[in-house]
């Protein structure tokens, strides 16, 4: 798929997920990547029109708040207002609603906001995050600096090729000040609940990507229209 139509993917879905999800007087949870731009960018026009009011904002990075600062959206961090609901996007979708996040450096923040959410989380994509099962790509893992050689090590054996992000050749640093470490599994992730659990178990690991149970809802773009995905109740 071309760049361009795959932006425009990426639009279509933000703006259903805004439109079916967003209502005046609500908290929002802003997600960070390109596709949760285009969702700031929506808020924005539906504001500047009237379509929606009263709309507060709660961003999961850095880069999400300057975006939502320019867009004019009033703005509360997550201990002044609790989100009503979050809408992110996501690196990959399982059929049952499970997602890979935080390719884009953002993980934590984005994993904290939508687990504080009221009416949970809404992923927006385009149809190439959809797969059959989770971990075609890499899993990061948010972690601690102090100590992130025997972090890595430790995730090193739960079966994976473990690397730390780097960026011109120095490791990248998250808004809270973290690395992240990026987990290949050879064979994909079959179990991402069991796998969350013993990942939770590493000290340095503070966060990994999979989003288990947390997505209530995924609004996917794809070149025939768009769909809305009800999670089953669990
Ligand atoms: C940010 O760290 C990520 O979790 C993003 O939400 C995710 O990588 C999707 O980003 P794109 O919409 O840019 O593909």
């Amino acid at each position: 798929m071309a760049d361009a139509e795959k932006e425009n993917l990426k639009r279509d879905a933000a703006y259903v997920a805004v439109s079916r999800f967003v209502e005046s007087g609500m908290t929002v949870g802003l997600g960070t990547g390109t596709t949760a731009s285009w969702v700031v960018k929506r808020i924005e026009e539906k504001l500047a029109s009237g379509e929606l009011s009263d709309i507060v904002g709660v961003p999961t990075s850095e880069s999400t708040a300057a975006l939502a600062r320019g867009a004019a959206i009033p703005l509360a961090a997550l201990d002044e207002s609790r989100p009503h609901i979050t809408i992110d996007g996501a690196d990959e979708i399982s059929p049952s609603l499970d997602v890979v996040k935080g390719r884009g450096g953002a993980l934590l923040r984005e994993k904290i906001v939508a687990h504080a959410s009221e009416d949970g989380l809404v992923i927006v994509a385009d149809e190439s995050k959809l797969y059959d099962s989770l971990g075609d790509g890499p899993l990061p893992v948010e972690a601690e600096p102090f100590g992130w050689r025997a972090t890595l090590e430790a995730l090193r054996s739960l079966g994976c090729e473990p690397e730390l992000r780097r960026v011109e050749s120095q490791p990248f640093v998250t808004d809270g000040g973290h690395y992240t470490i990026d987990c290949l599994f050879d064979g994909g992730v079959p179990d991402p609940k069991s796998l969350e659990a013993e990942i939770k178990e590493i000290p340095g690991a503070l966060e990994c990507g999979l989003f288990v149970g947390l997505a209530r809802a995924v609004v996917v773009a794809k070149l025939d229209g768009v769909e809305v995905i009800e999670a089953k109740s669990r």
